[in-house]
């Protein structure tokens, strides 16, 4: 029950816009979980119901037996994490300040402690004394990646819920695959659950336990990688020219798309 997010008939309507049709959905700490689907599908706008900055207009969302608004703030923030597909600032400050707005509640010496580790996981050594606003997009991923782990800080590990909106848009393909093996890793141990929005199926295919598509403000399927991603599914979901194939010596489709 205390692992688990439980969303019973959740949905959004906006005016006579139904922007989430009803959906039931758990996820538990331990699993990788990507949602993927066409622009416009609803996977932001589900993200956001599922971590309480959207309030649903039909049923519930229950992060360990509790409602968002019955959580305590202080104590929903060292359990519940978010990056955001944007993250602008509009003010000067270097990068490590960036990550450690995550900490302040920390003793200094435990901020300079965790945030030398997640500098460390992360690999944005480089990164930590530039001005956050004159970084790259993909720089700029990097430092969120670094900050919302360091919020979930807990005994030596980042522990809780993290929901991530695109977080590698902007990644090169050796950081795509740093960020994404070490959030895969990092759920290894049970303590923490990783829910992304990923646009890339192969990355999705890669390192997800389980695949969540959504289309038209529908889930329309929520099951293991090899279930979820066939031909006859994303070509109706996406509607793309494309190809699965099973290369040999893995474990996980890829989608190609024919040119
Ligand atoms: N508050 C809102 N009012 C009206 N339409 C909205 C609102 N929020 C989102 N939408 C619409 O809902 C759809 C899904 O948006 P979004 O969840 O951002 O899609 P995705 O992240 O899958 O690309 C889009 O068509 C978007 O324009
Ligand atoms: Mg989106």
């Amino acid at each position: 029950m205390h692992s688990q997010l439980s969303a019973r008939q959740l949905g959004l309507q906006r005016g006579a816009l139904r922007l989430i049709a009803p959906l039931d959905l758990e996820l538990s700490l331990g699993e990788f979980v990507t949602i993927i689907g066409p622009n416009g599908a609803g996977k932001s706008t589900l993200l956001r119901l599922l971590t309480g900055f959207l309030s649903p207009t039909q049923g519930t969302c229950l992060l360990a037996g509790k409602a968002y608004d019955q959580w305590d703030r202080r104590q929903l923030a060292d359990r519940r994490a978010v990056m955001r597909q944007q993250n602008p600032l509009s003010f000067p400050m270097m990068a490590e300040e960036v990550i450690q707005l995550a900490l302040s509640h920390h003793a200094p010496i435990a901020q300079r402690t965790i945030l030398d580790q997640v500098v460390d996981l992360v690999g944005c050594h480089a990164l930590r004394g530039r001005d956050y606003a004159t970084l790259s997009g993909g720089e700029q991923q990097q430092i969120q990646l670094a900050r919302v782990l360091a919020q979930l800080w807990k005994g030596g590990e980042p522990q809780g819920w993290l929901f991530l909106d695109e977080p590698t848009s902007a990644l090169d393909l050796y950081h795509q695959q740093h960020s994404l093996r070490l959030l895969h890793r990092l759920t290894r141990g049970g303590k923490l659950m990783v829910c992304t929005i990923l646009h890339d199926v192969n990355l999705a295919a890669t390192w997800s336990d389980r695949l969540l598509v959504m289309g038209s403000g529908m889930l329309l399927a929520d099951g293991p990688v090899a279930q979820v991603l066939t031909e006859a599914h994303l070509k109706q979901w996406y509607q793309a020219d494309l190809r699965v194939i099973y290369p040999e010596h893995s474990a996980h489709p890829a989608v190609l798309l024919n040119k």
